[in-house]
C-alpha cells in the first residue's frame, strides 16, 4: 500500500515535470504570426528573407531562434538592426515567434550564395 501510493507520487510528479519542461520551451506559432508583422519587412512575409543578406528563419529549429534572440537581447551576438530588433522583446514573445518562423516551409536547398565569402 505505502509502496503504491509512494509509485503514484513518483509517476505524478514526473508528469508534473514533464508538462512543465514541454511548456517552458514551446511557444504558440498563431500568436507568433501577429508579433511577425514587424519581422516581414526583412526576413519576408514567407520568413525566407527578402535577399541573402537577411537570414531565413523559416523551418529552423525553433531552439536555435529563441537561442539566436536571446544572444541579440543580451549582447552576446551583435548586429546593430536585430540588437534593436530583440530588445522590446519578451520570452513569451521570443518562444511565440520561433515557434511561428518554425512552423513554415523552408526554402533552403543548399548553401550556394548564401554563405558570405563563398560562391
Ligand atoms: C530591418 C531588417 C530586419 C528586421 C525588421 C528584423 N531582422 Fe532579424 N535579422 C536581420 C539581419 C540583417 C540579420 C543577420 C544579423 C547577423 O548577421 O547577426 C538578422 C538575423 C536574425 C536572426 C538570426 C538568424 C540566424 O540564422 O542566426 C533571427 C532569429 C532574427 N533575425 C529574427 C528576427 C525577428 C523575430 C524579427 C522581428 C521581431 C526580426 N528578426 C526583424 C534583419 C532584420
Amino acid at each position: 500500500m505505502h509502496l503504491r501510493t509512494t509509485l503514484a507520487s513518483l509517476l505524478a510528479a514526473s508528469l508534473v515535470l514533464a508538462c512543465g519542461t514541454a511548456a517552458a520551451s514551446s511557444g504558440n506559432a498563431a500568436d507568433g504570426a501577429k508579433k511577425a508583422a514587424a519581422c516581414e519587412a526583412c526576413h519576408g512575409k514567407d520568413g525566407n528573407g527578402i535577399a541573402p543578406n537577411y537570414p531565413a528563419l523559416a523551418g529552423q529549429y525553433p531552439d536555435y531562434l529563441q537561442q539566436a534572440l536571446h544572444a541579440y537581447q543580451s549582447g552576446k551576438r551583435t548586429n546593430a538592426i536585430m540588437n534593436g530588433m530583440a530588445a522590446p522583446l519578451s520570452d513569451q514573445d521570443i518562444k511565440d515567434l520561433a515557434a511561428y518562423f518554425a512552423s513554415l516551409p523552408s526554402k533552403i536547398s543548399d548553401l550556394h550564395g548564401k554563405i558570405q565569402g563563398g560562391d
